[in-house]
């Protein structure tokens, strides 16, 4: 099938890429010319493992192409995916432009049936918005006044990729969802993704959004009720991590998304929490559960702040090493990562900061201000008063702790994610902190 992927971010680029990859022909568009000429070279602009490979295999192949034209790619393709970016308005609102300017460009050069794809995370009726563009925008000879006299269908099919995993998710998913206007929309998108075997929902397109808001926000909130037991946790003397273990074992909760920490980032739950407070808003609900879900969120890396200048007593020119600056580990993205806040917080109270990231340090560098970005771990840890884990990359696993310990100032370690073996760094010579392990 010949498919187009508008928007070459995170979402549109491994999806062009995967579609490629499982057979069909594709042209991934964005209007970033210096990307697409990274593209065309065989540059990726993302980190994410296992798509450098496959990528090449299928530009080799002649299965995928780049192009900075929305014109070109909706004439050669029949189905369209739009996956451009939905930042959050200052309301925190999802900003709906971006779709708009790019349905709009699709509709004035159509000539025949397509199928435009909504892939970016988009409140609900978004898709009715998106028919309606598209029949407003048609070339005249295929509309009268303001009816379509072309066939087109609109769908959702929602994407539920993690960064760092996202080719084996894709490869691998536990569902597809078609939210779809008609049988002919549902029949294309089960040929798109034929050769994946996995179950599949049909809904109509509102559901099929709301599935998306609705997912990501239950994650959220597992996150914040685990980050919320973490606090009572650490006051009572229990483990939150036997704790999450002893819930996991009950299979209406199960395990996954349990892990307290510093908070959840990224350009995703952030984001699609506040949307779906606002939608919900909108629509005259005032879902307070997912208010105190962001309010948790925010709570937690504030008490990690307190926890060190609680332990450092005063940070003014203290220096703080810090392991771990990406949203969560296996890529570069710094969209939202706790690290900025926490960050930040630490130098307004005076401390001076060294950090490592074994892939974020160029997007790191154009967030963070101030702040030493070192080359390595051990560089990282030196001459600083305590040391901080905020992503929990297996490097970190590999370190030679002694070695860490005797370049520290003061062998502090205050480890955001519960990564590190506590004990060990106990036994040698360590203050260590984790997140709701006990008594501080
Ligand atoms: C998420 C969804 O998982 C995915 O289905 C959707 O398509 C996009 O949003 P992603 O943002 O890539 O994916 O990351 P994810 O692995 O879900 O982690 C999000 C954040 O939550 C990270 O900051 C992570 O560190 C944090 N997290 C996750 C926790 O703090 N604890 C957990 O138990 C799990």
């Amino acid at each position: 099938m010949n498919i187009a992927i508008i928007g070459s971010g995170y979402v549109g680029l491994v999806t062009g890429v995967c579609l490629a990859h499982i057979g069909h022909r594709v042209i991934c568009v964005d209007n970033d010319p210096q990307k697409v000429k990274k593209l065309k070279k065989g540059g990726i602009p993302i980190y994410e493992p296992g798509l450098d490979v496959i990528m090449r295999d299928c530009v080799r192949k002649k299965r995928l192409s780049f192009s900075g034209s929305i014109k070109d790619a909706t004439q050669r393709s029949t189905v369209i995916f739009i996956a451009v970016g939905t930042p959050p308005k200052s309301t925190g609102d999802a900003d709906l432009v971006y779709v708009e300017n790019v349905v709009r460009q699709i509709a004035e050069n159509m000539d025949s049936y397509r199928l435009i794809v909504e892939k970016s995370t988009v409140p609900a009726e978004t898709g009715n918005k998106i028919r309606r563009t598209v029949e407003l925008n048609l070339p005249r000879k295929f509309r009268k006044g303001n009816q379509a006299l072309l066939d087109f269908d609109v769908a959702s099919n929602p994407e539920f990729l993690k960064e760092g995993s996202a080719v084996h998710d894709f490869m691998n998913p536990n569902r597809l969802v078609f939210g779809v206007e008609s049988k002919k929309a549902e029949k294309v998108l089960r040929e798109i993704y034929k050769p994946l075997k996995a179950k599949v929902l049909v809904t109509n397109i509102a559901s099929a959004e709301m599935i998306k808001h609705a997912s990501n926000s239950f994650l959220a909130m597992k996150i914040s009720f685990i980050n919320a037991v973490s606090q009572i946790c650490g006051r009572v003397g229990a483990d939150v991590l036997n704790v999450a273990e002893g819930m996991g074992l009950d299979k209406r909760i199960g395990r996954a998304f349990l892990d307290p920490g510093v908070g959840y980032g990224g350009s995703c739950f952030p984001k699609d929490v506040d949307a779906f407070i606002r939608l919900s808003e909108k629509s005259g609900y005032d879902f307070r559960l997912l208010k105190e879900v962001r309010r948790v969120n925010e709570e937690q890396r504030q008490a990690f702040v307190h926890l060190v200048e609680d332990k450092l007593w005063n940070l003014k020119e203290k220096t703080i090493g810090v392991w771990g600056l990406a949203f969560k580990p296996n890529t570069d993205d710094m969209r939202n990562a706790a690290s900025v806040e926490i960050l930040q917080k630490l130098q307004q109270e005076g401390a001076k900061i060294k950090a490592y990231d074994p892939r974020a340090m160029a997007n790191a560098g154009e967030i963070l201000r101030g702040v030493a970005l070192c080359a390595s771990p051990y560089a990282a840890a030196e001459d600083c008063d305590c040391l901080l884990l905020l992503t929990e990359w297996d490097e970190f696993k590999n370190v030679d702790l002694e070695a860490v310990r005797d370049v520290m100032r003061q062998p502090v370690v205050f480890d955001g994610r519960n990564f590190l073996d506590g004990e060990k760094l106990k036994s040698l010579g360590f203050d260590y902190y984790g997140i709701g392990r006990g008594k501080a």
